[in-house]
């Protein structure tokens, strides 16, 4: 189990404990609840009829960017931490914002700094192995986290536009010609996503980074994957999404300038998988959004200026290419299994 954004530190509890088919429950936050808690509780045994079969605990990895999660988890965790991913701000998808005070470029993206990189020699002191995300993809960077001391790397953007992955293939082409024509650009866009992260946007016409398609979109929240929840005035529990509609929004109890540039990642995601939601006719059919990372032009090297496509074979014998010793696996840390 990989699990980025937020402070995961109660689902290694939870996994003991769905592992052992016993109840478990972990807070929920709700904005509004004042000095109340509100709680998520699930209990397998209400859905097996006959003795469970045994299952074996997975292994916990939370993804971080910075050393004092990494230390806050080994320390207050409800249970065993296997290892870490830490992710610089490079990588595709959504990334964690900077520390301390917001710094924007020209172009709105956030500047990340000295204080966002993780101190690799203390991510030892923990004993437990890591991965190292974002632009690690070259036989290079994986050497030199090797060197560093983690088990190994952790790729999204090189892997995206293989012919196994699901993007549509009409979107994978058109990134790959901006490749090959050395016109990608990749956004770190500060507003997009209602979660109020920085996340990732490759520039591409025709999608919702194009203001031209955005402004055409009607807002609507009808998947809701990324809805915060809060305490209606009567006490009962609702969500928002700060990507629908405004004056829905508002009515919430949201304000009005948290829903300013920001995207519905949740359909437009899905946009990009090939399947968007058909609207009612006169209305577009939903866009697709593509993230991707800082090093997005190094698929060059598997397309060259004339082929086509590449296979996700290929970007693991690159990656692999210079490798002279065995990598590390998650066995390693079956030692800290007692911990
Ligand atoms: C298309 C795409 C979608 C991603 N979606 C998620 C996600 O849903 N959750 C997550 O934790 N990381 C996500 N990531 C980040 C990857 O898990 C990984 O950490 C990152 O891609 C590594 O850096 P790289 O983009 O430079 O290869 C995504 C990355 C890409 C390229």
């Amino acid at each position: 189990v990989l699990m980025g954004a937020g402070i995961p530190k109660e689902i290694p509890g939870v996994l003991d404990r769905f592992a052992a088919h016993e109840p478990a429950q972990i807070k929920f936050e709700v904005e509004g609840m004042g000095s109340d808690t509100a709680y998520l509780s699930f209990d397998p045994r209400v859905h097996s009829e006959k003795p469970p079969v045994a299952v074996k605990r997975p292994y916990f990895l939370p993804i971080i960017a910075s050393n004092s999660l990494a230390t806050m988890l080994t320390r207050k965790a409800t249970g065993r931490v296997d290892g870490f991913v830490i992710e610089a701000p490079t990588a595709g998808g959504h990334n964690a914002p900077p520390r301390g005070e917001l710094v924007l470029n020209e172009r709105g993206e956030p500047q990340y700094g000295e204080r966002d990189v993780v101190d690799l020699e203390k991510m030892k002191e923990h004993g437990l192995p890591f991965w190292l995300a974002g632009s690690a993809g070259s036989p290079e960077a994986l050497a030199q986290a090797l060197d560093a001391g983690a088990a190994g790397i952790q790729v999204g953007t090189l892997f995206a536009y293989t012919e196994e992955s699901g993007i549509s293939p009409k979107l994978k082409q058109d990134v790959i010609r901006q490749a090959q024509e050395d016109r990608i650009d990749v956004l770190t866009d500060g507003r997009a996503s209602p979660t109020g992260f920085p996340f990732k946007v490759v520039q591409i016409g025709g999608t919702m980074s194009d203001p031209s398609t955005y402004g055409k979109r009607e807002r609507v929240c009808d998947l809701g994957y990324l809805r915060e929840a809060y305490r209606r005035q009567d006490g009962r529990i609702d969500y928002r999404c700060a990507a629908e509609p405004v004056d829905t929004y508002v009515k919430k109890g949201g304000v009005a300038e948290n829903t300013e540039g920001r995207k519905c990642l949740c359909n437009a995601l899905f946009a990009t998988i090939g399947q968007p939601q058909v609207r009612k006719s006169g209305l577009p059919e939903e866009a697709p959004l593509i993230t991707s990372g800082d090093a997005l032009k190094n698929i060059r090297r598997f397309i060259g200026s004339d082929r086509a496509g590449y296979t996700a074979g290929e970007v693991i014998d690159y990656l692999m290419s210079g490798l002279k010793r065995a990598m590390p696996t998650l066995q390693r840390s079956e030692q800290h299994a007692g911990r």
